[in-house]
């Protein structure tokens, strides 16, 4: 039926979309919650499994009830119910989704259950970039922009378009542990400190025709076709990468990092402080580690987190604790419940480890991370340089130890201690006594050089969220633009 009268203009709807993944629902909300600030209809969509956590762990519900126009939507991942999603089965789930969303995504937006009554159609798509072309295709087909954010760092989104010319060149596959540290030339710009051994997990295969390398490499290219790029990162941390991204594939590129510090900035400025940093964990956040960290000195503790995903063996976990226990250092350890691989699980030893543990170290299963990493007692952090956790140390002005895993984590580990000064790599290695020289190195050694520097960026990473700042100036292009394409 035809349609006579006024058209009615409705208020912009975005849809924003994250991998299921914990380091990529937080960020991607703290995005969320920046436009539903600024007034803009948001419909966030998550996996039916990762929104049952978040309702069990967080009070989302109610913090984002105050938003008008906002929305929580689910979708299924496309694995069966019983699947182990947690720890390092999370490529399964990126796998799933970039194989069988795209025909539901497209229903739900054709169908209209993405949109309220007030602002019906989603007029702009956020979606996450390693869902690759699918969501770009839905988006093109029905005529909706679509931006790509990105949840890891621009150098590594850099160096992640450059995997079919390392393929081409013979870079790729590292023959061995002998090719370790061969230097990797086919990415401008890194040459002089990339290595082999800098490269994620999944480029340390005999066969470049790998799954996962495979799909990293033809997701990155598709990124390309987005209208634009969101990064969680600042200029005055990677100005120049983020300029060649531009030149060479993406001229729109939105830099609005680090997100949290930059939701922290506004909610303060709304109400007066009156409000908590907000949390989206998926795991129980156990606050007592708070209590504990009051009653350690200044500079005092080392905060041990290896993020969500993360799975290690109990030899590793062994190393680590004898090696903390043996740096003489305060420790405050985050041992998640599916940390451990194998028998039993973390479960079996951390009790025991608590108990011998109990004049110098405190363990949690989860910790309120942003607050920890605040606290004074705090003086650094042994990381598995999530991206999150890198930022989220950053602002903290906390010196980090590398200690990477998966994925993105061990080109940040290397930024960390080479570009940008803030840290210690410790990729590759487990072993008690070098995690005692690191701590001892990071804690008291190297502390003022390391410190230097560590406040330096700190300092930048305020200031680029602050009125005027880079960040603060390009989410308000954001939000112009995304108000600007309004049906
Ligand atoms: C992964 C990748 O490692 C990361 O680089 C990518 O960009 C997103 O997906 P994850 O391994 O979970 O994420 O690490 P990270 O990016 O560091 O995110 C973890 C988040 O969980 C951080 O925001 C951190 O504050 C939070 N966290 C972690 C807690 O709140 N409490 C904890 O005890 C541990």
């Amino acid at each position: 039926m035809e349609h006579r009268g006024p058209q009615v203009a409705h208020p912009a709807r975005v849809l924003i979309f994250p991998l299921a993944a914990q380091g990529h629902v937080n960020s991607m909300l703290k995005l969320a919650e920046l436009l539903a600030l600024a007034g803009i209809h948001v419909t966030f969509l998550n996996t039916n499994h990762i929104h049952d956590r978040l309702l069990r762990y967080t009070d989302v519900r109610a913090r984002f009830a105050k938003y008008p126009g906002f929305l929580f939507r689910t979708i299924p991942d496309g694995l069966e119910e019983d699947h182990p999603r947690a720890g390092g089965r999370v490529t399964d789930v990126i796998f799933s989704m970039n194989e069988k969303t795209k025909p539901v995504l497209r229903e739900m937006l054709v169908s209209g259950q993405l949109g309220s009554v007030e602002s019906p159609l989603v007029t702009y798509i956020i979606s996450d970039g390693i869902f690759g072309g699918f969501t770009i295709d839905v988006a093109e087909e029905l005529g909706v922009p679509i931006i790509q954010f990105r949840t890891g760092s621009a150098s590594v989104f850099w160096s992640f378009l450059f995997f079919p010319d390392l393929i081409e060149s013979g870079e790729l596959p590292i023959r061995g542990k002998e090719d370790m540290d061969r230097l990797i030339k086919s990415v401008p710009g890194m040459e002089s400190f990339l290595r082999c051994r800098d490269l994620p997990g999944f480029c340390r295969v005999s066969d470049t025709s790998d799954p996962l390398l495979q799909l990293i490499a033809q997701v990155t290219q598709q990124s390309r076709r987005a209208q634009a790029l969101i990064l969680n990162t600042f200029d005055d941390l990677e100005g120049p990468v983020v300029s060649s991204i531009q030149s060479k594939c993406c001229p729109k590129i939105y830099t609005i990092g680090p997100l949290h510090a930059l939701l922290n900035a506004k909610l303060t400025k709304n109400t007066n402080g009156s409000e908590d940093p907000s949390s989206n964990s998926l795991f129980d956040v156990d606050q007592s580690c708070i209590t504990w960290l009051n009653s350690q000195a200044p500079k005092s503790v080392i905060y041990v987190s290896f993020g969500s995903i993360t799975v290690m063996t109990k030899h590793d976990l062994m190393e680590f604790w004898h090696g903390l226990v043996n740096s003489k250092k305060g420790f405050l350890w985050v041992i998640r419940p599916d940390l451990v691989e194998g028998e039993g699980g973390a479960g079996s030893v951390q009790a025991e480890l608590a108990e011998a543990t109990r004049e110098r170290g405190y363990m949690v299963g989860w910790a309120p991370q942003e607050e920890v990493l605040a606290h004074p007692a705090v003086g650094g952090f042994l990381t598995h340089s999530g991206w999150n956790s890198t930022l989220e140390s950053i602002v903290a002005g906390v010196p980090m130890i590398c200690w990477p895993y998966f994925a993105d984590q061990n080109i940040n580990s290397r930024f960390v201690s080479e570009v940008w000064k803030i840290g210690l790599d410790m990729k590759d290695v487990c072993d008690r006594k070098v995690v005692e020289k690191m701590v001892s190195d990071l804690m008291v050694e190297r502390r003022e050089e390391i410190e230097k520097s560590t406040a330096e960026m700190a300092r930048l990473a305020k200031k680029s969220v602050n009125e005027g700042g880079s960040s603060y100036c390009n989410l308000e292009c954001l939000i112009e633009d995304i108000r600007l394409t309004r049906k």
